[in-house]
């Protein structure tokens, strides 16, 4: 078969003709999806209402501890004891805590003088009269619900902590202020 050029002149312009055809195409809609599965879920944000689901009425976590004490630090120093013996473990913990959670205010010493003052108002000593009188209980009432400008420290420290806290603000009130015992020891040690 002789190919003319007519033939070829025609070939020619239907290939241009395709190949325009294809370019112009607008793709502006999705293809038609005909079993999308779950593809496609509806977008919430995380925090919308709606999205997030809320705990049954009236019901509380499973390790939910109440505190009766909120309006009355005096019932807690009097009624809540401290539940941990001042075992070495417990004062590491007490002193971990504290150093990372109440040192940058209070000091090392709890003397009132943490890197954050003057910047932030130097706090009172914990080793003054009135907090190394005060019951173990009062020292756990401010960790838990602040006091004044001290932020609450409740959500940060787990209830068994405050009380190891406790135990160590005590080992650094016995440093600052030595029983008669303690002294005796020292003095046949630097014998
Ligand atoms: C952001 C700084 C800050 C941190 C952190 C902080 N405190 Fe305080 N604390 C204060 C200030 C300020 C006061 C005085 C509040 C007031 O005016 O009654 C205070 C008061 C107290 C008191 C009462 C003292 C008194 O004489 O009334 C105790 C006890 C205490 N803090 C213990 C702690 C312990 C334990 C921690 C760590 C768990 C801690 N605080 C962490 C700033 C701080």
């Amino acid at each position: 078969m002789q190919v003319t050029f007519r033939d070829s002149f025609a070939q020619l312009v239907l290939l241009l003709g395709i190949s325009l055809g294809v370019a112009g195409c607008k793709h502006e809609k999705p293809n038609y999806i005909y079993m999308p599965d779950m593809v496609y879920s509806p977008a919430l944000k995380a925090q919308k209402e709606g999205s997030m689901r809320m705990p049954v009425q009236g019901t509380v976590p499973r390790d939910f501890v109440p505190y009766p004490y909120k309006n009355d630090p005096d019932a807690a120093g009097r009624e809540l004891k401290n539940p941990l013996r001042p075992t070495q473990a417990v004062l590491e913990r007490g002193q971990q805590v504290f150093n990372i959670t109440c040192r940058a205010c209070h000091g090392s010493l709890g003397l009132g003088d943490g890197t954050v003052v003057p910047r932030y108002p130097r706090p009172p000593s914990l080793q003054s009269d009135k907090v190394r009188n005060w019951p173990d209980g009062s020292i756990y009432h401010v960790i838990t619900m602040g006091q004044n400008i001290m932020p609450s420290y409740a959500s940060q420290i787990a209830p068994a902590d405050r009380w190891k806290v406790v135990h160590y603000v005590r080992v650094l009130q016995r440093s600052q202020h030595p029983t008669a015992e303690d002294l005796k020891i020292l003095n046949q040690e630097s014998k």
